[in-house]
């Protein structure tokens, strides 16, 4: 019999998995703890042409599910590519969660906290978001049909998604100030306004982005690669693979632990700082900045449980600037890969930490691209005509305007 429970990471009292909290009485973050699961490599391939990458592994996701709400989620696929490897000083394995139904990861732990929110019987779903996640959860609930509320920065959400939040007909309001006040600001409407709240402080969404990593090894034939590069925002992804590596250690899926490289950008980089300083509280951000928006976050609601991670892991946390963020998404983009500013930042803090020792050449690292290209148009566009202060276009590919006749074309092919 599997026995789930929510359980505190701080005080460890536990709280039955139908109770709809988040955190525990002590403040503490909740995580899903099953026991009692039994499962092998063997089941798991057996189910490969199950249509979603999450629900294939669903005894490590949410033994309990019924109803389940999805979209076809996860299946995304892996790549290797030389100009990749040269670029990064080792060797690359990019997972492109960009090919979710909504063009991030949050697909994921959508689908595992809609399903969540029906069994719980919500009236109401809501997030804060710097934009996929108000993405992913608009277009989940309306599948559901549920309503749902948004709350997001205001003037600082990349195009893609805040079309994507409208089309789906989420309410979107956006708050007058940064990702954290609209964080701060959900958590208030959860409670006092019967909301169920749907970022990653809610342990079932990060149940489903587990699957990232799980997923991932599968690929590989369960042989794990040597790192794990993923960007860090709000640090949900940090968190999840922490307890995904661990659950499948404890499971036999997997022999050796991958170390995790979570990457910040340097103007949005409390994390980077609290754990370089070794400071038990977090070391927040007042005014973050960065071109990636996906991570513009002074105050990571989960900083605890993406610092278990990091122990646990042996793992390390990096910062890079937008500059780095921007060179390593034209070097994605231009393989044919293709990724958004944030997603970035794991290709760029992976070369930054090969180029310090840390990441020895020639180990494998799993980049986890988290974001589709077409999610931040204007950042490609203006990084290809220089347009974006502060960062020089190294890898530029320049649009040009023609007469329409061969001999302009010829002329202008010549330039190049
Ligand atoms: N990459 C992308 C493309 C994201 O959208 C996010 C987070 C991250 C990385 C960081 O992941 O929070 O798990 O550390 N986006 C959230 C949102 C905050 O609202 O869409 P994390």
């Amino acid at each position: 019999m599997v026995e789930v429970k929510l359980k505190c990471i701080e005080c460890g009292k536990e709280y039955d998995e139908n109770e709809s909290r988040y955190q525990c009485d002590c403040g503490g973050l909740l995580d899903v703890k099953s026991e009692g699961v039994e499962v092998s490599r063997k089941m798991f391939d057996s189910r490969k042409d199950c249509e979603s990458g999450v629900w294939r592994y669903k005894e490590l996701v949410h033994p309990s599910a019924e109803k389940i709400i999805s979209k076809g989620e996860g299946g995304t696929g892996i790549y290797s590519n030389e100009k990749l490897d040269a670029y990064a000083g080792t060797k690359i394995i990019a997972k492109h969660e960009g090919e979710n139904p909504t063009g991030s990861f949050k697909d994921r732990g959508m689908t595992v906290g809609i399903t969540e929110a029906l069994r719980k019987k919500a009236k109401v779903v809501a997030c804060a978001s710097t934009g996929n996640t108000s993405a992913s959860l608009a277009a989940y609930a309306a599948f559901a049909g549920i309503k749902c509320v948004v709350f997001i920065p205001e003037g600082k959400i990349a195009y893609g998604k805040l079309s994507q939040a409208l089309a789906y007909g989420a309410r979107v309001f956006q708050v007058q100030g940064n990702f954290d006040d609209a964080m701060r600001l959900v958590q208030q409407a959860g409670k006092e306004m019967n909301m169920y709240v749907l970022n990653s402080v809610n342990p079932w969404r990060l149940e489903g982005q587990k699957t990232i990593v799980i997923e991932l090894i599968n690929q590989l034939g369960w042989r794990t690669p040597d790192w794990i590069a993923v960007p860090l925002g709000n640090a949900g992804n940090t968190s999840a693979f922490g307890k995904a590596l661990v659950e499948m250690k404890e499971l036999g899926l997997i022999e050796r632990m991958p170390r995790i490289a979570a990457i910040q950008a340097t103007g949005a980089n409390p994390l980077y700082k609290t754990w370089k300083e070794k400071s038990r509280e977090l070391l927040r951000v007042k005014e973050p900045e960065t071109i990636a928006t996906a991570i513009r976050i002074g105050n990571p609601v989960n900083w605890r449980k993406a610092l278990r991670s990091i122990n646990q892991t042996n793992g390390v946390i990096e910062q890079v600037t937008d500059q780095e963020i921007m060179d390593a998404k034209a070097v994605v983009d231009a393989c044919g890969i293709g990724c958004e500013p944030a997603s970035a930042a794991s290709v760029a803090g992976t070369k930054k930490l090969v180029e310090n020792g840390v990441i020895k050449r020639g180990e494998r690292v799993a980049c986890v691209l988290t974001g589709n290209l077409l999610k931040d148009p204007d950042a490609t566009i203006n990084y290809h005509s220089g347009k974006i202060e502060g960062v020089k276009g190294r890898f530029v590919n320049k649009l040009q305007t023609i007469e329409p006749t061969i001999e302009a074309l010829e002329k202008a092919l010549a330039k190049r």
